[in-house]
């Protein structure tokens, strides 16, 4: 099946901030398109709004004057419901609650064609659940955008346990042609998105909890080393504490309080305290006038260094030597185990243990442990850890060497997997295992993260950068070292290193 023609008729009920938004697209791509809304004028103001957004997009330059008034023209706000029926696809955007959506969707089967395909855009809501009691819940599928809709790539397209192939097929295309990133995934709590995404708030909040660092530290490490777009706390800021906490808790509920979802008692305080982020002036970040936001902390040594030894290969860290080159250290190369030795500290990527547990079982002095960083190349940020009878000198001298390289260095409480490492492990996990509960496919689910949410990289394709065997070990560190189920390692990653593949063959 294709995508919908051009002039097939499209409708979007709800003209709030998403409803107007998917509207905004169909209308772009083409189509004419019902705007409903049940508050008196609310659709209506709702075109006025697209009109008023493209024509700044026109005063930028970004858009031909043409299409603007293109656009809008075929924008129609509708009063009731009966104007609907020729549709040949129905957008729903109305207030996620499960028993007014599938009310809505039973009285459009009523009216509509059985050719018109039924489309909900909720987030938390199941497909299958809204569809049940439709005589034909075969046409019924979600279509899950992004908000800002016109803005963000990614459309997943969840389908229920009864929705036609076809019709999924057919909303994929149609959302290509409409220049968005469609993923297919089956309607399981938080599709994609939503499920894989959680480690990213859960292990950073439990690292705050835990005294691990501050929280413009963690945020600092996730852009600067982890290459995210924004840090865990200042986007959970934006997003709003009251929605984030309210999606994590959606998705702990659904699945029977699996640990991994955990809630976090720091962001309930949050919500508690009405402290919800930039729309109340005030969550992990002031954000009242002429409040100077609290910088990230970092150690610095004085120590000079000029030569290190490389024993063997630090695997993804490998980066750091050229780098090291680069600013005029001599590297010395060795066989041996992954570290890098310079004067007395030995430095090496994390795998999990906490540096006072790897320093003892490994026989290692002075051990300094190294976080992940996106790419050691370019990164401007790196955590380390160590244990606490560590030598001064030896600090002095490990931290001297990531200064030579060019990195602000950010020390960490000896805490297992240290940040970045342990947030894209945790991430890694949760896609292999939609993967291997068949929500979506590897290469889906690497895009949804990329599109809908900016990692710099799927989380399935960085495990595989990283090495699996590594991920995996960390896993089994993170899980042996907490003794929770939270980190238990996902069958596929496990199933994937004894077979010798990548998370993509
Ligand atoms: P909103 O509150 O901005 O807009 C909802 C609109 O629906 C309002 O204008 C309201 O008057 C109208 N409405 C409510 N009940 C109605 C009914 N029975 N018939 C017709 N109109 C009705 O909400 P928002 O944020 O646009 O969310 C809408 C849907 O999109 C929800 O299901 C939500 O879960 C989902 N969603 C929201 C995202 C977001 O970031 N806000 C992202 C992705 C999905």
């Amino acid at each position: 099946m294709t995508a919908l023609n051009i002039n097939a008729q499209i409708a979007v009920i709800g003209a709030g901030a998403m409803g107007a938004g998917i509207a905004q697209v169909a209308a772009q791509a083409g189509h004419p398109v019902l705007l409903l809304d049940n508050r008196p004028g609310a659709a209506a103001q709702a075109i006025a709004g697209i009109d008023r957004q493209l024509g700044k997009r026109v005063e930028k330059g970004k858009l031909s004057a043409q299409a603007r008034v293109t656009t809008v023209a075929r924008l129609q706000a509708v009063d009731n419901i009966e104007a609907l029926a020729d549709c040949a696809l129905i957008i729903e955007a109305i207030v996620e609650n499960l028993e007014v959506k599938r009310e809505l969707f039973r009285q459009l089967e009523s009216l509509c064609g059985e050719h018109c395909i039924l489309a909900s855009n909720t987030s938390s809501l199941s497909i299958t659940s809204i569809a049940a009691q439709l005589d034909h819940p075969q046409r019924m599928l979600g279509l899950h955008f992004f908000n800002p809709a016109p803005v963000m790539a990614l459309v997943e397209i969840v389908s229920g346990l009864a929705s036609d192939p076809a019709l999924a097929a057919c909303l994929y295309d149609t959302a290509k042609s409409w220049g968005k990133k469609p993923v297919h995934t089956r309607s399981t709590p938080g599709f994609i998105v939503n499920r894989v995404a959680r480690p990213f708030y859960a292990e950073n909040l439990r690292l705050l909890q835990e005294g691990a660092a501050d929280v413009p530290t963690l945020d600092a490490l996730m852009r600067e080393a982890g290459g995210f777009a924004m840090g865990a706390f200042e986007l959970t800021d934006l997003i709003g504490h009251d929605v984030n906490y309210a999606v994590t808790c959606s998705v702990f509920d659904a699945y029977y309080g699996d640990t991994r979802f955990l809630p976090s008692l720091i962001q309930k305080e949050l919500v508690d305290a009405g402290r919800l982020g930039r729309k109340s002036g005030q969550g992990f970040y002031s954000y009242a006038d002429g409040i100077t936001r609290a910088q990230p902390t970092e150690v610095n040594s004085r120590a000079v260094v000029d030569t290190c030894v490389v024993e063997g290969d630090l695997g993804v860290a490998n980066a750091l030597l050229a780098r090291l080159r680069e600013r005029g250290v001599e590297v010395i190369q060795r066989d041996g185990h992954g570290v890098l030795r310079v004067g007395d500290a030995v430095l090496a990527l994390s795998d999990g243990r906490m540096a006072c547990q790897r320093a003892r079982e490994d026989g290692l002095d002075n051990l300094i442990l190294l976080d992940l960083a996106f790419d050691y190349g370019q990164a401007s940020r790196i955590a380390i850890s160590c244990g606490a009878d560590i030598d001064p000198n030896a600090m002095q001298q490990g931290i001297a060497l990531l200064q030579r390289a060019g990195f602000s260095v950010s020390q960490l409480s000896d805490s297992p997997a240290l940040a970045v490492l342990r947030t894209v492990a945790m991430l890694a996990n949760e896609a292999a295992d939609a993967v291997l509960q068949g929500v979506a496919c590897a290469a889906d689910v690497d895009l949804a993260m990329r599109a809908g949410v900016n990692y710099p990289q799927g989380p399935l394709a960085w495990a595989d950068t990283i090495g699996l065997a590594h991920v995996l070990r960390v896993l089994e560190n993170l899980q042996a070292g907490y003794g929770e189920e939270r980190y238990r390692p996902s069958l596929l990653l496990r199933r994937r290193v004894a077979e010798g593949r990548t998370l993509h063959d």
